[in-house]
C-alpha cells in the first residue's frame, strides 16, 4: 500500500472515495463534514435527523455523488461514524481506518482519501497517520496461496492511501507516519502470515527459509542453529522436544545492530512449535486442531525483527526462535523423563504437553552470552493463561518493575489488550520436583504463572519479561483491524517497546 499526502480540501480532491467522519452528538459535522453538507443541500444533516444514518463507530454510508457541485469534486463520500468526539482514541482511527480500506476493496476503488489530523484527537499529525496507515494495510489481510478455483474474494486491491490536509507544515510529519504505519502493518501481516500456513508447510525448515530470505531484503544478519550445533552447545531441553518428530528443528538468531553494534542488546525470543499434538500426553482433538498457532511467538519474533530493521531503530536487537515440532512416536520425551538443560537445572518432564517452556528455557539461556540490557519473551505457553484473561488479552510477568512498566506503555501505544499476573515465591514451590532440580509442570491450578516461574528459573541476571499470547494469537472472531485467524500480536508492541528504549535503571528484581 501506497501511502501519499496532498495538500489543501478534501472535497476539491477528485478523490474516487473521500471519507468524511461524522460524530454522535450535539456535533456531527465538523469543518469538512459541515462544508460538503452545504454543498449537497443539508443531504447528510437530513439523514441523521431521519435517523437514517447513525455515526456509531464504523458504521458507513455511501453516497455516490452524482454532478460535480461548487467545490465537490469527490466522485463518492463515505460517511463514516465516529462515535463520540470525546471518546476518540488513536485505536479506534485504526479501526475506523480498516473499515474505510475494507469498504473501499468491496467496491473496487483503488485510492481512498480522507483528511488527518483530526482535531477531535489528542494526538500529533505522525502519530495520527500511523494508525491510519496500521489499520488499513492490517484491515485489508487475507491469505490467498491456498486458493486454486475459487478465490472467494470480491472486490479489487486498494492501492493508495491518500492524506488531505490543510496544514502544509504538518506535511512531513504526516508523510514519516504514512510511511511508520505501512513497515508497521505489513510486518504484522508478514507475522500473520507465518502462522496461517498450514503446519505440513510451516515447518521449523520453512521458518528458517522465511527468516533468512527475510533478513537478505532487510539487512539483518541471520544465522540458523542445526541439530549438531544445538548439540554442541548442549541445549538438551530444546533436543528433547524435536527428537520425537521427523522434521528437523532450527533454533533461528536474528540480529540487528543499530547504531553500536557492541552495545548490551535486547534479546526478543519466540516460541516456534510448528505443531503441538501435546506429545505422548496427547491433546484431545478439539484441543489439537488450532495447535499450527503454536509458533505465534516465533512469528512475532521475525515480524518484530523485520519491522525493527526496516526503521533502521538505533538499538541493538537480537531475535531468538527455537522452532520444532512437538510429535509423538518412539523417540518421544516420556512423562517422568528427566532432561538436563543448557543451563545445567535438571528437568522432570511432569507432562510432554509442556514442551514450550522446555526450547524456551534453552534459549533463554543461550542468550545469555549477549549480556544482553533485557530480555522479552513471547509465547503461546499456556491455556490456563486464556481461562484466567481470555481470549484478547496477553499474560505478563517478568522479574523487572521497570521493564514490565515499559511494556505496558508499549501496549498503550498499539491499543494491545495486557495484564499482569503475580508472579510471587509461593508459586516457585509448585514446580520442585521430587527427583529433578524442577519439574515442567505446576500442577492444576495457576497454570500460567507456574509456566512463568520456570522460565524465571533460566533468566540469568538480565531483566527478563514474558508475555503469554495463547490467548491473542489467533481470533475466531474478528476485531475492527484484525480479520478472523491469525492476529499478529506483539509484532507491534515488540517493535514500539525497542523504538522509544531507553537503558533500564533499576536492577532491583522482584522477588529479591
Ligand atoms: N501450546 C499449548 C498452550 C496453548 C493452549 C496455546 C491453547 C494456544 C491455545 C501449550 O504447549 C500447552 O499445551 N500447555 C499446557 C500446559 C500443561 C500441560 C501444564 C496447557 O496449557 O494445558
Ligand atoms: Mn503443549
Ligand atoms: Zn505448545
Amino acid at each position: 500500500m501506497r501511502g501519499k499526502v496532498l495538500s489543501g480540501g478534501l472535497l476539491e480532491a477528485e478523490a474516487e472515495l473521500a471519507v468524511l467522519p461524522v460524530y454522535e452528538g450535539k456535533t456531527p459535522l465538523r469543518g469538512t463534514a459541515r462544508e460538503a453538507d452545504r454543498l449537497l443541500d443539508g443531504a447528510i444533516r437530513g439523514m441523521l435527523d431521519r435517523g437514517e444514518f447513525k455515526a456509531r463507530i464504523r458504521r458507513v454510508c455511501l453516497l455516490p455523488v452524482l454532478t460535480a457541485r461548487g467545490g465537490l469534486r469527490a466522485k463518492r463520500i463515505l460517511l463514516m461514524g465516529m462515535g463520540k468526539p470525546n471518546d476518540l482514541t488513536v485505536d479506534i482511527l485504526r479501526g475506523v481506518s480498516a473499515k474505510a480500506a475494507q469498504t473501499a476493496r468491496e467496491l473496487n476503488v483503488g485510492t481512498i482519501h480522507a483528511e488527518l489530523p483530526h482535531s477531535t484527537l489528542k494526538a500529533s499529525p505522525d502519530i495520527q497517520a500511523q494508525a491510519w496507515m496500521e489499520g488499513a494495510v492490517m484491515g485489508l489481510y487475507r491469505m490467498n496461496e491456498y486458493r486454486k478455483k475459487e478465490s472467494g474474494n470480491g472486490g479489487g486491491e486498494l492501492r493508495t492511501l491518500g492524506i488531505v490536509s490543510e496544514h502544509r507544515e504538518a506535511a512531513a510529519a504526516l508523510r514519516r507516519g504514512l510511511d511508520r504505519g505501512r513497515k508497521l502493518g505489513e510486518a504484522t501481516n508478514f507475522g500473520r502470515d507465518l502462522v496461517t500456513h498450514p503446519p505440513n508447510v510451516a515447518v521449523p525448515a520453512f521458518l528458517a527459509s522465511a527468516a533468512r530470505s527475510m533478513a537478505r531484503k532487510t539487512g539483518l544478519s541471520c544465522r540458523i542453529l542445526e541439530v549438531q550445533d544445538a548439540e554442541r552447545l548442549g541445549m538438551k531441553a530444546f533436543l528433547s522436544v524435536a527428537q520425537a518428530g521427523t522434521a528437523p528443528p532450527k533454533f533461528i538468531v536474528l540480529e540487528h545492530q543499530g547504531r553500536n553494534p557492541r552495545s548490551a542488546p535486547i534479546v526478543l525470543i519466540g516460541k516456534g512449535v510448528t505443531f503441538d499434538t501435546g506429545g505422548l500426553d496427547i491433546k484431545p482433538p478439539s484441543s489439537m486442531r488450532s495447535m499450527k498457532t503454536d509458533m505465534a511467538g516465533a512469528a512475532a519474533v521475525l515480524g518484530a525483527m523485520r519491522a525493527i530493521a526496516e526503521l533502521n531503530l538505533p538499538r541493538r536487537v537480537v531475535g531468538l526462535a527455537p522452532c520444532t515440532e512437538n510429535m509423538i512416536s518412539g523417540r518421544a520425551n516420556r512423562p517422568g523423563d528427566v532432561v538436563e538443560s543448557m543451563a545445567g537445572i535438571t528437568i522432570e518432564i511432569d507432562n510432554t504437553d509442556a514442551e514450550g517452556r522446555l526450547i524456551l528455557g534453552d534459549a533463554m539461556t543461550y542468550a545469555k552470552r549477549y549480556r544482553p540490557q533485557a530480555v522479552l519473551d513471547v509465547a503461546t505457553l499456556t491455556g490456563a493463561c486464556v481461562v484466567a484473561l481470555g481470549e484478547s488479552c496477553t499474560g505478563l510477568m517478568g522479574n523487572s518493575e521497570e521493564l514490565l512498566d515499559r511494556i505496558r506503555q508499549a501496549a498503550d501505544c498499539c491499543g494491545d489488550r495486557i495484564w499482569e499476573l503475580p508472579l510471587w515465591p509461593e508459586y516457585f514451590e509448585l514446580i520442585k520436583s521430587d527427583i529433578a532440580d524442577i519439574k515442567n509442570t505446576g500442577g492444576r491450578w495457576g497454570g500460567a504463572i507456574t509456566a512463568a516461574a520456570f522460565l524465571a528459573r533460566f533468566a540469568g541476571d538480565y531483566p527478563w519479561a514474558h508475555l503469554d499470547i495463547a490467548g491473542p494469537s489467533w481470533r475466531e472472531r474478528e476485531l475492527p483491524y484484525t480479520p478472523k485467524g491469525a492476529s499478529g500480536v506483539g509484532i507491534r508492541l515488540m517493535t514500539e517497546l525497542v523504538a522509544n528504549w531507553k537503558p533500564l535503571r533499576s536492577k532491583k528484581r522482584k522477588w529479591d
